[in-house]
């Protein structure tokens, strides 16, 4: 089934909100403005915090997403992945649903599975899911109701224990967090990918993230304590998942990409991309494609280069695009600002 991304990005609002009562709300910036916890918005569960910590209310108890992430520092950071690899990107976006004390585990699995397998029609050998294996020094329980909702779709085999790094997501040093149930996707020829599971593999890539909020941790102290409800917050990666179902092996081979791509060949007059994960063109194709959409929606959104915090990163990832535009591509003067209208 070939859809484009701008299809994709709308059947998964369309699903939550037609199918499952979903209230489509708008991203917030990628600038935390009001969080100082943080350096860039790294998940859509972000702009909920205060609904988490029971602080903060919506008029809806269910919602659904698209947000703009930032992953280049702090606790998540993807920044040095980005060129060398198919699917990392310091910007991307992130499809979102959302239960406020509202539905929990059953309700996420069931419609993440209803969605992949019978909407999008992902072929179901190919899926595998994980959960959290427990923690004995945080006094962690195994998550075994997920791996028992699992158990109802898929085969044991295809069902993974994870430990706390993979498995229990935290959008920070603090803030809500919770155990989190992965589903990903085996593109090896032989559906034999099981072991390839979380293990750095492009074949066997992590679509989408289930995450069970019912902690929070402490500033400072770092200790859990227990929130005063259950919450489920899901992040997609919205270009993977394109990928997947354009049946591509690489992110930057999908339509979000080649706009961004015919203006870099039209105004470096590089030769055109061709994919290849070591070839020095290629590599700067993927690292000033990636930084101009991080640069465009950072600056947009507020954000300034600087020499401190979030705006030296923006300065890192400033002068690493134009070091590739300027060394590998030969071009000479400004390129960067020629490329925002394509993102
Ligand atoms: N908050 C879910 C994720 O970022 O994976």
């Amino acid at each position: 089934m070939s859809r484009t991304a701008a299809q994709v990005r709308s059947d998964f609002l369309e699903y939550f909100r037609t199918r499952a009562g979903h209230a489509v709300v708008p991203s917030s910036p990628v600038v935390p403005h009001h969080d100082p916890t943080l350096l860039f918005t790294n998940a859509g569960m972000n702009q909920f915090k205060d609904v988490f910590l029971g602080t903060g209310t919506r008029p809806y108890k269910r919602a659904v997403d698209t947000q703009k992430c930032i992953r280049a520092g702090g606790k998540h950071n993807d920044l040095e992945d980005v060129g060398k690899d198919t699917y990392h990107h310091t910007f991307f976006e992130m499809l979102g649903n959302w239960s406020f004390g509202d539905y929990f585990k059953k309700e996420a699995i069931d419609w993440a599975w209803d969605l992949l397998t019978n909407i999008w029609k992902l072929d179901p050998l190919r899926l595998h899911a994980t959960y959290f294996e427990g923690d004995a020094a945080e006094k962690l329980e195994p998550d075994t109701e997920a791996r028992d909702l699992w158990l109802r779709y898929l085969p044991k085999e295809r069902i993974h224990p994870g430990n706390k790094k993979d498995n229990f997501w935290e959008m920070g040093d603090s803030g809500p967090c919770g155990p989190c149930s992965e589903i990903h996707f085996d593109a090896t020829p032989g559906k034999d990918g099981g072991k390839l599971v979380n293990a750095g593999d492009p074949r066997v890539i992590e679509i989408w993230n289930l995450v069970f909020i019912q902690f929070n941790r402490a500033p400072g102290t770092g200790k859990l304590s227990p929130l005063p409800a259950k919450h489920v917050d899901t992040g997609m990666g919205f270009e993977r998942i394109t990928r997947v179902i354009q049946g591509k092996t690489s992110n930057y081979d999908t339509d979000l990409w080649m706009p961004i791509f015919a203006a870099i060949e039209e105004i470096s007059g590089a030769k055109a991309y061709r994919g290849k994960l070591d070839d020095h063109v290629d590599i700067a194709y993927r690292v000033i494609a990636d930084h101009i959409g991080c640069l465009t929606f950072a600056i947009t959104d507020g954000a300034r280069p600087s020499n401190e915090g979030r705006g030296y990163v923006l300065r890192r990832i400033l002068r690493r695009a134009v070091r590739h535009a300027h060394q590998t591509l030969g071009v000479k003067g400004p390129m960067l600002c020629k490329l925002v209208p394509s993102v």
